[in-house]
């Protein structure tokens, strides 16, 4: 059974002071049961956050990785140490990353196999661009992003994956995937693993929506059949409406 998932994407905002406010009031919730909860706080305040919700049922992420486990890397992170401070999952392929650190499918394959070598969690992102969704090849670039970045990886490795998709036009702009779109597409990824892997795969894979998601717009997007919760960015901010995002379920 795929599970309910809602996280929460912090990017590089929230310093120390702010992360402490927020996660208070995160810990103070009781969120539904059957929802999975995931935050993902900067690096600076990874340890506090995991050292914090060590008790509590909320998921600490990290935002990135380095695919090495150690090495002459400055100024990165690796699998190893996010699992010495208790962290297990980790965003991967985030649109961002992909266009402002030039992350490619190569190097993402090879971030993914960090993290599952490790036995983290990936939550693997992906999602067209603006000029591909109208030119009508949003499907060809989403089945290109997963072929090359992801389906490398074993059967037995899905069980470790949660897959993000997050059209590059929604994210941060206020515009939405439609929650038709939003169907149209999770129903065609789960399609598309279904041919190279198998149905089961398939269908018990979690696959979250990001992009402009909001109070206001995350019930109808999450009832639909194939949207299993979201990546949350600017509304994960605020406790409030991210509160209500995930009691939207
Ligand atoms: P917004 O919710 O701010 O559009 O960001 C989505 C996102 O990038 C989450 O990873």
């Amino acid at each position: 059974m795929r599970k309910k998932i809602v996280a929460g994407n912090w990017k590089m905002y929230n310093d120390l002071s702010e992360t402490t406010i927020l996660l208070a009031a995160l810990k103070e919730q009781v969120f539904p049961e059957d929802v999975n909860v995931m935050v993902a706080p900067a690096f600076t305040n990874l340890q506090y956050a995991s050292d914090t919700l060590r008790e509590h049922p909320v998921t600490v992420a990290a935002q990135n990785m380095h695919q090495s486990e150690k090495g002459a890397f400055t100024g990165e992170v690796s699998a190893v140490m996010l699992k010495s401070i208790g962290v297990e999952t980790v965003i991967l392929g985030h649109s961002e990353r992909r266009a402002y650190f030039n992350e490619n499918s190569a190097l993402l394959a090879e971030k993914v196999n960090s993290a599952l070598s490790n036995n983290m969690t990936a939550i693997f992102c992906f999602g067209e661009e603006l000029v591909d969704r109208k030119a009508g090849k949003h499907f060809d670039v989403v089945r290109e992003q997963l072929e090359d970045g992801l389906f490398h990886i074993s059967e037995k490795d899905w069980k470790h994956i949660i897959l993000a998709y997050e059209p590059v036009w929604a994210i941060g702009t206020g515009e939405t995937a439609s929650p038709e779109q939003a169907q149209e597409i999770h129903q065609f990824i789960r399609k598309t693993i279904s041919e190279n892997y198998s149905e089961a795969i398939a269908e018990n894979v979690s696959i979250l929506y990001g992009g402009s998601v909001k109070p206001a717009n995350a019930e109808e997007i999450f009832g639909q059949k194939d949207v299993d919760g979201g990546l949350i960015g600017g509304a994960s901010l605020d406790a409030e409406s991210f509160i209500a995002i995930v009691n939207a379920f």
